[in-house]
């Protein structure tokens, strides 16, 4: 019978992702797809692939076979004799500029203000004037709270400040997904809701996102699909509420009671 869904392009679409480090395989062949307003979250035990994946989807790792297009444009992409191509280098960066990402570390520049770290980005790499920026950087730091930390340096900051900093700069480059990798994992407990919050925020606004995280009420209550990675592999991918309600996978299973 035919689908009753209409078809839309999926914002990232991998398919059969391989990477080794060394000899080892990493990534033993994901497939992922996320549509337009999804939030997905990635879960899964320590050194199971999750960061590797994400890396590899905005070209921060190369991958050794599979497919990895954004938004209908070809990234990345493995012939039939099994040679994996990538799109020109200029492409390459416009496709994977379609992408924010934020990390564990935050990343921050040290040696720039919070509003220059927003800025820098906008400014050099997609060549805006200061006057079209800053208005847009200042109502992305109200948006995360910290509008009165404009001219502070990241060393003045709290965790959860500098992670809210790292995800305005992020947006300040309009992307239209943003991948989150533990963006909660370095904060001392107390300072993760503000950054969770933050996400719940962007989530609410339909952002398209990608988190790999080990806050289960997050995944459970914000995200719209649960992923379990173990040893390089997807094992199991569900709706949020089906995936904490009946785990189907006995390692899913033996995964997430030892979380919750
Ligand atoms: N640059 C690298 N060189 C060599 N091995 C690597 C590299 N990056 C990752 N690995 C290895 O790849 C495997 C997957 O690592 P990855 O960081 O993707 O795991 P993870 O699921 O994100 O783990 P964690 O929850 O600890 O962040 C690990 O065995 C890791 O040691
Ligand atoms: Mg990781």
């Amino acid at each position: 019978m035919p689908s009753m869904k209409t078809e839309a392009v999926p914002m990232i679409s991998a398919r059969d992702i391989r990477k080794h480090f060394h000899g080892t395989e990493v990534l033993k062949g994901v497939s992922l797809d996320i549509g337009k307003g999804e939030v997905i979250a990635v879960i899964g035990p320590s050194g199971s692939g999750k960061s590797t994946f994400l890396r590899c989807l905005n070209h921060l790792e190369t991958i050794d076979a599979g497919s990895i297009v954004i938004e209908g444009e070809t990234l990345a992409t493995t012939d039939a004799a099994g040679h994996c191509r990538y799109a020109p280098e200029a492409e390459a960066r416009r496709i994977c500029r379609k992408m924010g990402m934020v990390f564990q570390q935050f990343n921050l520049f040290p040696h720039l203000t919070v509003l220059q770290n927003v800025i820098e980005a906008p400014l050099t790499v997609k060549g805006l004037s200061r006057d079209a920026i800053v208005p847009r950087a200042e109502e992305l730091l109200r948006k995360v709270g910290l509008i009165a930390k404009c001219g502070a340096y990241p060393s003045q900051l709290s965790g959860g400040q500098k992670q809210r900093v790292a995800i305005a700069r992020a947006l300040a480059m309009e992307p239209d997904i943003m991948l989150f990798d533990e963006p909660t994992s370095a904060l001392d407990p107390e300072l993760t809701g503000e950054v969770l919050r933050t996400m719940r925020q962007l989530a609410e606004e339909r952002m398209t996102m990608l988190v790999v995280t080990h806050e289960m009420s997050f995944a459970r209550d914000v995200s719209t699909e649960v992923v379990f990675m173990d040893h390089g592999e997807i094992v199991e991918a569900r709706p949020a509420a089906e995936m904490f309600a009946d785990p189907r996978h006995p390692r899913t299973r033996c995964f997430l009671e030892h979380m919750l």
